[in-house]
């Protein structure tokens, strides 16, 4: 997500910090800082910060000439709390005494910032980064690390930290928890970063901070510290990749290394709206009344975007009772659709700037709909204009085939049809507590079904060369072929179609024959028979059948040439499991056919014209 750059040594520490923070810009981000400590104890830390490029950031610090000094910290900042704003960038500082960067999510910042209004801190930004600012100023008796400890006690979340103090000039720290941070030595000094590509010019020699471990950088080099503030001993070793493949932490491609992130963006999005077994949604601003209210939902959206609406929309009928049409984007307001009152509009986004899916936001609250968004770019123009938003937290995603933005997306709507199906009094409580402990264990299913990975190389590797395949599901397993054969066609170019099983004799199974590849979908348990049967009827016509089903429904193997196993969950939560062999299928078959899996012909990450 954001970029930490640290540094402390014998040259300028401004356009060290600045240059290191160029090197990360391709993590994405919509707002820049520093903070650099003049060595004087009784001065004061300032940071400088600016919205939009480092550019500015040059400019703003007169390439660094206005802020001398040897030792500091960076920041380029991705928004998740509160919108990209010079007050909400980094560093953050508390009475000048404390300066912090952080990347991660902190879960219990509300509750944090209540208390520490109460102890007389008055706030500046609407990020959950100050309030680590004011906690470590408020233990912040003379020991920087036993004020570190005693802050990260209290954050429940993800963390990486750099931190200055006031009065120890030329010391740089740095703490995690569950996001990066690593240090570095070298001649002209020692670094913290939260990713190698923003110390390769002055170093290789790296060590990687586990959880929990606390670093020290002064002049006189890198100490290690445990939580009991004891020195530990940590090993050093040589990075050995080039810039380019640094940038992508040693995956061939970003649309791979988004792959692997699944599990960290879902815990980031699921986590924090999951308290004492409860989803909490404070942060969308509907009251009960509102909720209740919702006669109708209208979805409309783009592309992978789409495919979430159709996801979504088995999934809040089925959980929440409300009736949903699901839109594309491009369609919806041409089309002058009849919408009654009590309809709620929902559209879904990465970028949050896709042209027609903005359009379609407009023209719904033209027509006096209520709207809520789903997006992960904070700040972005759905964002600002819908009435209600839920920010997914899957970070930037660089590869224009989208991975851990859908997956969130979908955590997205599982969460919200729980939380309105329980206000609206049609999920019970035993359903409702089953799916909120199914959804808290998907991260780590999700990392299982990677660690399967090789399997699906393989099979790639076998299939590359098809010129057909199809894609079947009934019910929510539809809606995921959608997606899946999307994923095979826009980065391998091989033509693919998404049918709903059982709508495949009504005529594309006319296309089928020998050496046609089909996979099919099939986790839901109600639908199973019927699938199996539309299965049959594929072999028949000699098509190569591959089925992606749950553990333990081995009975798969007897219809299917081959089969993929996901981990068991509930039924509506099988679509956030199933897309990753899907995902990691289409990606080796790419490779395979040495298309540039990044960038595919044709296509744009984001949309914004009509
Ligand atoms: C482009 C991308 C797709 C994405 C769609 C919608 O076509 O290639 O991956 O799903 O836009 O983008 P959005 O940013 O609105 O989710």
């Amino acid at each position: 997500m954001c970029g930490i750059v640290g540094y402390t040594g014998h040259v300028q520490a401004a356009p060290v910090l600045m240059d290191g923070l160029e090197r990360l810009e391709y993590r994405g981000y919509d707002s820049a800082g520093i903070c650099v400590s003049d060595g004087d104890a009784a001065h004061p830390l300032k940071a400088l910060r600016v919205k939009g490029r480092l550019s500015a950031l040059r400019e703003a610090s007169e390439n660094g000439k206005a802020v001398p000094g040897l030792s500091g910290i960076g920041h380029t900042r991705w928004a998740t709390h509160g919108e990209p704003t010079v007050e909400n960038a980094h560093p953050h500082l508390s009475g000048g005494k404390v300066a912090v960067v952080h990347n991660g999510i902190i879960e219990n910042y509300a509750e944090l910032r209540v208390k520490l209004q109460g102890r007389g801190y008055v706030f500046e930004s609407e990020t959950d980064t100050e309030t680590i600012a004011h906690l470590l100023h408020y233990y912040d008796h003379g020991d920087p690390v036993d004020a570190i400890v005693r802050t990260v006690m209290h954050l429940k979340g993800s963390f990486a930290l750099g931190i200055l103090f006031e009065e120890r000039p030329g010391e740089v720290y740095g703490i995690r928890r569950d996001s990066p941070l690593i240090a570095a030595t070298s001649p002209e000094g020692s670094f913290i970063a939260s990713d190698v590509p923003a110390i390769l010019p002055w170093t290789r020699n790296v060590a990687y901070l586990e959880n929990m471990e606390i670093v020290r950088l002064s002049p006189e080099g890198i100490t290690f510290f445990n939580l009991d503030g004891e020195p530990i001993e940590k090993e050093f070793t040589t990075v050995s990749w080039d810039v380019e493949a640094a940038e992508k932490g040693g995956y061939a491609h970003f649309m791979l290394k988004e792959i692997h992130e699944q599990p960290k963006a879902m815990e980031d999005t699921i986590r924090p709206h999951i308290r004492d077994g409860r989803i909490v949604m404070d942060e969308l601003g509907m009251s009960d009344d509102e909720i209740r209210g919702i006669r109708h939902i209208q979805m409309a959206a783009c592309g992978s975007a789409w495919h979430v609406c159709m996801t979504a929309k088995y999934i809040m009928e089925r959980m929440a009772r409300i009736p949903v049409d699901v839109d594309l984007a491009s369609e919806f307001r041409y089309r002058d659709p009849v919408l009654e009152e009590g309809t709620m509009l929902m559209v879904v986004s990465q970028s949050g700037e896709t042209a027609d899916s903005l359009a379609a936001l407009r023209y719904g609250k033209q027509q006096g709909m209520l709207s809520l968004a789903i997006v992960n770019v904070v700040g972005s123009s759905i964002a600002r204009e819908a009435d209600r938003v839920f920010y997914t937290a899957a970070g930037p995603e660089i590869a224009v085939a989208t991975t851990k933005a859908y997956s969130t997306q979908l955590a997205a709507c599982v969460m919200l049809a729980l939380h309105f199906g329980r206000i609206r009094g049609v999920v019970d409580d035993d359903t409702y507590a089953a799916h909120v402990e199914a959804l808290l264990k998907m991260p780590e299913q999700i990392r299982e079904i990677l660690r399967g990975e090789a399997r699906m190389q393989w099979l790639a590797g076998k299939y590359a060369n098809t010129r057909d395949a199809f894609f079947i599901g009934r019910g929510l397993d539809y809606a995921s072929v959608l997606e899946g054969a999307l994923k095979l066609k826009e980065i391998s170019y091989i033509h693919a179609e998404a049918y709903a099983a059982g709508e495949l004799k009504h005529g594309t199974i006319s296309l089928i024959e020998k050496g046609s590849m089909v996979l099919a979908v099939a986790t839901q348990k109600d639908l199973m028979e019927k699938e199996v049967s539309n299965m049959v009827e594929v072999r028949a016509r000699g098509g190569t059948l591959l089925a992606l089903t749950m553990e333990g429904n081995y009975d798969m193997e007897d219809q299917a040439d081959f089969t993929i196993y996901v981990p068991r969950t509930e039924d509506v939560l099988y679509p956030n499991l199933v897309v990753v062999p899907l995902q990691l299928l289409a990606y080796y078959v790419s490779l395979s056919r040495g298309i540039d899996v990044d960038k595919p012909r044709n296509l744009a990450k984001s949309v914004t014209v009509e």
